[in-house]
């Protein structure tokens, strides 16, 4: 009998989606409104922050919250090299220069000493991202961000539903900005949510998510009656629409359970993975980790294959898997702009090749994960050295 493929991710919708879905499309409004406010206070409420701002990706809450610092050429944002693009994008797109700290070998989040050594008298900000949904160790982060009066923002791309020393992800830094893309724990399609404690700070951020138009000017075409707006400083359309807001609300309920079913299958995989040729990255204490990813390293020196030809026989396997990620000083762009970072990040540059990511997502089966453990080990040991 042949197996269906197991896709690296399925996203877990059922009919309330679909019937949430087709109530915004039958109540006459599509884009931002009443579902935007509904998620918003949710998020509020799930992460214990004081301010939403509903978004139409992450990366526009970068973008926002790296412009709220008007950064200067020169000015510099320390970031991870293992990230998405996302993150570091928005830092040369704001004018600034990213500087690089290498990750903790073990978590694979950024070094708490690397950063240390990484702060100049340029720096303005830190993006500590909290790679596959584990927080970093924020504490010794804003202990030196107080230090050395830097903002702060967490990429948490990965990481709703993230606690770290009993706190929520989304009140611990000066902005946080989560993801809802289509392959994130939960997920509007395309989407981002952008939290903060600064009310003055959300003031500002609020307009230029929609053009800059004055407050509440999205109700202008509402039944409360056509308003002007007023333009203070130029914005970007980076709104969330009601039709991802109401995907959002039913997915945002369901989060706690989605996170307990990708635990049992993480927990799954940590117990039966028995392969001295894969190491299984470790966690800090006093974390909840939400498993947006499972990662593996693999013990590439004693292999014959490369990780990408590990990714193809288990493809023509039938399971798909990612890689989180080439790392940004591997990229044309970067490598070009950063070209001494090889050398300043000799850990990233190590894992480099040696990550993978396997198939993890709630509706996961314990017989799909004996059959990718059992395929994974086989490979393994068949192509050892
Ligand atoms: C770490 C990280 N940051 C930022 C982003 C950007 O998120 P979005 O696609 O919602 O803009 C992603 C998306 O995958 C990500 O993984």
């Amino acid at each position: 009998m042949s197996r269906a493929y197991i896709p690296f991710h399925r996203y877990s919708f059922n009919h309330l989606e679909e019937e949430a879905v087709i109530r915004t499309l039958r109540s006459g409004w599509i884009t931002r409104g009443p579902q935007v406010e509904i998620f918003e206070k949710a998020i509020c409420e799930y992460t214990q922050a004081q301010h939403a701002l509903g978004l139409n990706s992450c990366t526009a809450g970068l973008h926002l919250a790296l412009l709220s610092l008007d950064l200067q050429p020169g000015d510099e944002v320390i970031t991870t090299p293992l990230t998405f693009v996302a993150t570091v994008n928005m830092i040369v797109r704001c004018g600034a220069t990213p500087v690089l700290a290498d990750i903790d070998p073990n978590t694979l989040n950024i070094s708490i000493e690397a950063l240390e050594k990484a702060i100049t008298p340029k720096t303005r900000a830190i993006i500590p991202v909290h790679l596959g949904g584990q927080p970093c160790d924020m504490k010794p982060i804003m202990d030196l961000a107080k230090t050395h009066h830097l903002f702060v923002i967490e990429d948490a791309a990965h990481a709703i539903g993230a606690e770290y020393q009993g706190q929520r992800i989304g009140t611990i830094a000066d902005v946080t900005v989560f993801s809802f893309y289509a392959n994130k724990n939960i997920t509007t399609g395309e989407g981002g949510m952008l939290t903060t404690q600064n009310a003055e700070l959300m003031e500002r951020l609020r307009p230029l998510a929609l053009h800059g138009l004055s407050k509440d000017a999205w109700k202008r075409f509402s039944e409360g009656g056509y308003q002007h707006y007023l333009v203070e400083e130029p914005g970007f359309k980076y709104n969330m629409t009601d039709i991802q807001a109401a995907l959002g609300n039913v997915q945002l309920a369901k989060c706690d359970d989605l996170i307990a079913a990708r635990s049992k299958a993480v927990n799954y995989y940590q117990t039966h993975l028995k392969s001295p040729l894969l190491r299984i990255p470790s966690e800090i204490p006093q974390i909840r980790n939400p498993y947006h990813l499972f990662m593996i390293l693999l013990q590439t020196e004693e292999l014959k294959i490369s990780r990408d030809e590990l990714i193809g026989l288990l493809h023509q396997k039938g399971i798909g898997t990612a890689v989180h990620y080439i790392p940004i000083h591997f990229h044309p762009f970067y490598q070009r702009l950063l070209p001494e970072a090889k050398a300043h990040l000799p850990i990233a540059t190590d894992i480099a090749q040696k990550t993978l990511s396997l198939p993890l997502f709630p509706a996961l089966t314990e017989s799909e994960q004996d059959y990718i453990i059992d395929t994974l080990e086989a490979l393994l040991s068949s192509n050892k050295k």
